[in-house]
């Protein structure tokens, strides 16, 4: 999979969320969806998403013992999920049983990508509460290792440390980066952001926006917007 737009679902129920691609026309975006939308629909509205024709990336940021996490991790590749994740606080033990848990009889599997510390974590926060001495980017790229280290796909990451990381773990480590603003648009609760062009100059793998393209006026022209910017 190469670079491309991740458009962030982030509606509380089916009925919204396909309200909103109506809107799109033809376009089948790669969607996200999170665990306010998948706890309240199910496993259904991967399935409804599927057959729609669009690749879902689903944000369920998993989080257990390794034997537990490998089970879940298999019933989300039946349902035919493209992008999973972990917390890469889970371990390495934990990411490596996510994989396996992940790949399908005929090899395939959903591309495997880890949070690192939540941007809502700061790093006093992380000191203080988490006992983690170190500081944040530290901290962040020794999560970001240890992904790789137990054979991840990539990580989410904000698009100002996307070059790190491919600098710490490879250019072929993805790297998926919400944090993105239309150059002229609100940032609302977002505070560093960059542009889909700036992105992609930068050397992320998928953005991932949501707001600017689910609350603009016109989405349609919204999303084509963010292709020309981040793909073409
Ligand atoms: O609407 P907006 O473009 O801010 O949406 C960004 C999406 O990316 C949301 O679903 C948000 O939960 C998610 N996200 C984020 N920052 C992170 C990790 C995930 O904004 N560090």
């Amino acid at each position: 999979m190469g670079k491309d737009v991740i458009v962030a679902c982030d509606f509380p129920s089916a009925g919204e969320t396909l309200a909103f691609l109506e809107k799109l026309g033809e376009a089948r975006p790669f969607v996200k969806i999170g665990m306010e939308l998948y706890y309240a629909e199910g496993p259904q509205i991967v399935r409804a998403l599927k057959e729609r024709g669009h690749k879902v990336f689903l944000d369920l940021k998993l989080h257990d013992i390794p034997n537990t996490v490998k089970k879940a991790m298999a019933v989300l590749s039946r349902l035919g999920a493209d992008i999973v994740n972990v917390h890469a606080a889970g371990t390495k033990a934990m990411m490596a049983a996510a994989l396996e848990g992940l790949t399908r009889p005929d090899g395939s599997r959903p591309l495997l990508i880890a949070v690192t510390q939540l941007t809502s974590t700061d790093e006093e926060t992380m000191q203080k509460e988490l006992l983690i001495s170190r500081s944040m980017p530290e901290t962040v790229m020794q999560y970001a290792r240890n992904a790789r280290d137990a054979g991840l796909d990539g990580v989410v990451c904000s698009p100002l440390e996307a070059a790190a990381v491919h600098a710490s773990c490879g250019q072929g480590f993805l790297t998926v980066t919400p944090g993105v603003r239309f150059a002229e648009g609100d940032k609302g609760d977002q505070k560093r952001v960059m542009t889909p062009a700036e992105a992609k100059s930068i050397g992320s793998d998928y953005i991932v926006m949501g707001r600017p393209i689910t609350a603009a006026a016109d989405p349609a022209e919204a999303y084509g917007r963010s292709l020309r910017e981040f793909v073409d």
